[in-house]
């Protein structure tokens, strides 16, 4: 079988080896953000690797036509609790060997930061894996804490940090929860805090743990890098430091300040930054345990970033570092701080969030159809045969006709010009009524055309020039897909995040189409169009296969653990997708270990204050009215109230 060399059937260079899994694989970089947790399968379909026994697999194709058999509907969130334990262990590991090669002498305690994802089952699951490996979890507020002081009544002993605003109720908390024998520290972010703090404990006949958050100097980088200097949200100053300090002296309680904190961002591209700041943390770190507080813990925050594009380099969506170096460098960073001042090697803690929890949830949704440009192109020759046929014909359409015939590698530039400029003379003459609606659609078929064959020509230009570069985007397919991306993307939306996107199956043909995507929102901002791409970082349309008739097409929407369905919204009133917990069973096989039903209609409904019943009421009323006006019979009231009954309990999307 001879195969094209681009993803475009009509190139003329033709390869001679056949396409393979591997070829497609190499498409998506999907060996490269997939780091291991995410295969392509010899069947051409996506595996999903929960350990690294090279024969525990999980055909993530064949969890989501199971779940089709079961009335799971895509979109699907899928969560894989093993991918999460990975994770979870292999940061433990990073963390012990980098103390073991460094002879570090405190210990590391990681706290997962639970806003990143706050569903209870994956806060449940940290909690449990985290038993034995000493790890913790961090909240920002209120309802958090709570959450947390509820999650922990087995496990007393594992820290709690909590970060964020804090007035007197959420501090009441704190206090309670260290009465109930919690290892709970309330990290300070502002002078007020402190003052609220101590009255709360004055009389309570217990002592406070207390952390302070420091506003480092360092500078951060990528998005979140204002999380840190002076005009940072969070965090005390160096003269607000020595005031907690000098305030919890007067109070004899200097000994309750046991940690010191720093945030550095969300998504740290470049190791350079966890460098620098971590060596400003630890001299400061060292002057509090000068100064006589009772430091036992340095917590660096969150920020280790996920390889989206898996290009590991310092851009946006990529680390130019990995586990092991991050670990390495932070140990390393604060074991040589403490040794030059001669202070104890204190608890190393980190907050990370997202390269935690990323890995372990793949949203899938189902391909609806696809718009392509290409649906009503002519030839050449075609063209000709039509304008002979039509007695007198406009101006505007011999020269788009023209154009279109005169496309030519040595002037693929001046034909797109000729084609624009002809299209333009026809939409006048449409505009003020010289031209029939026949006329221009023909016209538009013939302009598509000839700027398909320009683009055909083009691809081996270099460079190629901008408008042709445009021209090859606005030819791209449109693939309308089966969910939200203001419910389930957020990021996509609102900061532009890349996400590795790509079919779960058909991973041995190759992926011929180029497209964005669209959600089914009625929002034109709803769409995806920028993607990993195998040659340049970021890309704006991704390869796809053509869709068949009958026949589902999946797509896997990865590394979206992290700060996506909970922070979405309703957007036109699409609610939570499926959520399942997909993990192997004893045989080499899968099997489903929690499903969280997707919000049915009237759920979303009710959010936003409206009675189901008092609506299902309404439309009864309304069928009875109709029935005796004669516009419904009876047996037609009936079905329609079935249905409109049947709507209000049915999933949001599509069914
Ligand atoms: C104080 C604090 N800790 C931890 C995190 C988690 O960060 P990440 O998910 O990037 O590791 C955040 C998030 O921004 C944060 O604000």
């Amino acid at each position: 079988m001879t195969q094209t060399d681009s993803h475009d059937p009509s190139k003329t260079l033709i390869r001679e080896e056949p396409w393979t899994i591997q070829d497609t694989a190499d498409l998506y970089r999907l060996d490269e953000w997939g780091m291991g947790y995410f295969v392509a399968g010899e069947s051409g379909n996506l595996m999903v690797r929960p350990d690294d026994r090279i024969d525990h697999r999980i055909d993530l194709f064949e969890v989501v036509q199971g779940l089709e058999e079961r009335g799971i509907r895509s979109p699907v969130t899928i969560g894989f609790p093993d991918l999460l334990r990975r994770r979870i262990e292999e940061m433990v590991e990073a963390f012990t060997e980098a103390m073991q090669r460094n002879e570090y002498t405190g210990g590391y305690s990681g706290v997962y930061p639970i806003k990143v994802n706050q569903q209870r089952f994956l806060v449940e699951q940290v909690e449990a894996i985290g038993r034995d490996l000493n790890f913790g979890l961090e909240v920002g507020s209120k309802p958090e804490l709570l959450a947390v002081m509820g999650l922990t009544v087995d496990s007393p002993d594992r820290l709690i940090v909590c970060n964020g605003f804090k007035e007197e109720r959420y501090l009441r908390h704190v206090m309670l929860a260290t009465k109930l024998g919690r290892n709970i520290v309330a990290v300070i972010e502002n002078l007020h805090e402190l003052e609220i703090l101590l009255s709360v404990f004055k009389d309570s006949g217990t002592r406070p743990k207390i952390g302070i958050r420091l506003k480092l100097e360092s500078h951060g980088s990528g998005r979140w890098r204002h999380s840190t200097g002076e005009k940072a949200k969070f965090g005390l100053s160096i003269a607000g430091v020595l005031r907690v300090v000098k305030q919890l002296e007067a109070a004899g309680m200097l000994d309750c300040l046991v940690l010191l904190h720093c945030h550095m961002g969300s998504q740290i591209s470049d190791i350079q930054v966890v460098n620098a700041g971590l060596a400003e943390l630890t001299r400061v770190y060292a002057e509090l345990c000068r100064l006589g507080a009772g430091m036992r813990y340095i917590d660096v925050g969150g920020g280790l970033g996920v390889d989206y594009d898996g290009s590991q380099t310092n851009s946006e969506f990529s680390t130019n570092y990995g586990l092991r170096e991050y670990a390495e460098t932070v140990v390393y960073r604060v074991m040589t701080g403490c040794d030059e001042a001669e202070v104890p090697h204190p608890t190393i803690v980190t907050e990370a969030g997202r390269a935690l929890v990323s890995h372990h949830c793949v949203l899938v949704c189902d391909v609806l159809g696809a718009h392509r440009v290409d649906q009503w192109t002519m030839s050449a020759d075609e063209a000709r045969e039509a304008l002979a046929a039509i007695p007198d014909p406009p101006r505007a359409l011999d020269e788009v006709v023209d154009a279109l015939s005169s496309v030519r590698e040595d002037r693929l530039l001046a034909s797109y010009h000729d084609a624009v400029q002809a299209r333009e003379e026809a939409l006048t003459l449409f505009r003020v009524g010289l031209l029939d609606l026949e006329m221009r659609a023909l016209v538009d078929r013939l302009f598509w055309s000839a700027c398909l064959e320009i683009d055909r020509l083009s691809r081996d230009l270099d460079p190629l020039p901008e408008e042709l570069l445009e021209l090859a985007h606005s030819l791209s397919d449109t693939y309308f897909c089966n969910l939200s991306v203001f419910q389930s993307l957020p990021d996509s939306w609102a900061i532009d995040q890349v996400f590795p996107i790509m079919p779960i199956h058909r991973l041995g043909e190759e992926p011929f189409r180029r497209a964005t995507l669209v959600d089914i929102t009625c929002d034109s901002d709803g769409k995806i169009d920028r993607f990993v791409d195998f040659e340049n970082d970021v890309a704006p349309t991704l390869p796809l296969h053509e869709i068949r008739e009958n026949e589902p097409y999946y797509l896997g929407i990865f590394l979206t653990g992290a700060y996506q369905e909970t922070l979405g919204d309703l957007h036109n009133l699409f609610g939570d997708t499926n959520l399942v917990h997909i993990i192997m069973d004893g045989e080499g096989g899968w099997e489903i270990q929690q499903i969280v039903e997707g919000d049915t209609v009237s759920q979303v409904l009710g959010y936003l204050q409206y009675e189901p019943r008092a609506l299902f009421q309404a439309i009864r009323r309304d069928c009875e009215r109709s029935m005796r006006a004669g516009r419904l019979t009876v047996a037609e009231g009936r079905v329609l109230l079935e249905a409109y009954e049947a709507g209000l309990t049915g999933y949001t999307y599509l069914e």
